[in-house]
């Protein structure tokens, strides 16, 4: 099968396509063809090493996955080939690939009514959304920043639908999208300082850090919580709390089902082929993507 790999961390450059033998799945596993994934900022710092997580390469990228089942290992019993799945899984033997052995129960059923696209775009971000607001009461008045990539404008949805006041920061160009998920205020942070601007919020959801962490304790009441999903300055604060998402299947099935009822809604900016990766990741590096890139595997015998 085809993958794309690295032998070593640096630029979009050093992703290539090779040839390799398909996985074979362990117990608890199965194997997926792969009909898309997506690109997270976690990929291009795992490629440049800014994130060691992975080990040495060579290693292969992608933790969001969309396929279909093709082999499924005896004790698995609730995935059958056939099946159409998708979800979040961290490994190095990842998406970026015609095939990938997951761990059965990170994965879930891909309801009907949700596009393969859709189902690749979702996990990570939806899951880091998901989990990291799992608190938030209705009521609250939460801010959030970088509202309109890929885990933002899931988290401003997701925070809408719990009954909090939604404030974002965002350029103003994604304005009128985020009011469309029902963002209650915008600020643009390239315009504005919203340290100055924001009062009295009982959560900050924080997806740039450094020092937007401690500008963002200026923002929060003194019972407030700050969550850190990207490593800040605010780190001993009281109310400093560090985030990492976990892949779940059962929370993948309840995404899945939120999006497929049309009360989540995943925005795509582009689908590329996974030949165009490295054009993705300079895309995702750029930091202005709206929503996701999905990337779609080769095309059988070309
Ligand atoms: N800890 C965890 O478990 C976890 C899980 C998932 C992601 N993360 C991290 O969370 C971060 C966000 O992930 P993502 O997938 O949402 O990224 P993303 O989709 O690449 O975010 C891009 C968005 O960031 C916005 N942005 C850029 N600079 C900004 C700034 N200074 N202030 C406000 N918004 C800004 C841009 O909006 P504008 O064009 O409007 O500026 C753009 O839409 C990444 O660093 C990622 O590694 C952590």
């Amino acid at each position: 099968m085809r993958a794309i790999t690295q032998n070593r961390f640096g630029g979009p450059d050093v992703l290539e396509t090779v040839e390799v033998p398909r996985p074979t799945p362990g117990p608890g596993e199965v194997l997926v063809r792969v009909t898309a994934t997506s690109v997270n900022p976690a990929d291009w710092k795992l490629r440049s090493g800014e994130v060691t997580r992975l080990g040495e390469p060579p290693f292969t990228l992608g933790f969001d996955v969309s396929g279909t089942v093709v082999e499924a290992v005896g004790d698995v019993t609730e995935l059958r080939p056939g099946d159409q799945v998708f979800g979040m899984f961290l490994t190095r033997f990842g998406a970026y690939a015609e095939y990938v052995a997951v761990p059965a129960n990170l994965l879930a059923i891909r309801p009907g009514r949700l596009d393969d696209a859709d189902a690749a775009a979702l996990p990570t971000a939806a899951l880091t959304a998901w989990q990291a607001l799992a608190d938030l009461r209705a009521g609250q008045r939460i801010l959030i920043h970088a509202a309109a990539g890929g885990v933002g404008h899931l988290a401003v949805q997701i925070a809408k639908a719990r009954g909090a006041y939604v404030i974002g920061t965002a350029r103003t160009v994604n304005h009128v999208f985020l009011r469309s998920l029902g963002a209650d205020e915008l600020i643009d942070y390239t315009v504005v300082d919203f340290a100055e601007a924001v009062h009295e919020v009982d959560v900050v959801l924080d997806l740039i850090g450094g020092d937007y962490g401690q500008r963002s304790l200026r923002t929060l009441r003194a019972d407030g919580r700050y969550i850190d999903a990207q490593g800040s300055d605010a780190e001993g604060d009281p109310r400093y709390v560090r985030f990492y998402v976990t892949p779940s299947g059962t929370d993948a099935h309840e995404l899945g089902n939120l999006a497929a009822q049309g009360k989540l809604r995943v925005d795509i900016a582009r689908v590329m082929p996974l030949a165009d990766v490295a054009e993705a990741h300079k895309l995702s590096e750029s930091g202005r993507v709206r929503g996701k890139i999905v990337l779609t595997p080769w095309i059988a015998g070309v």
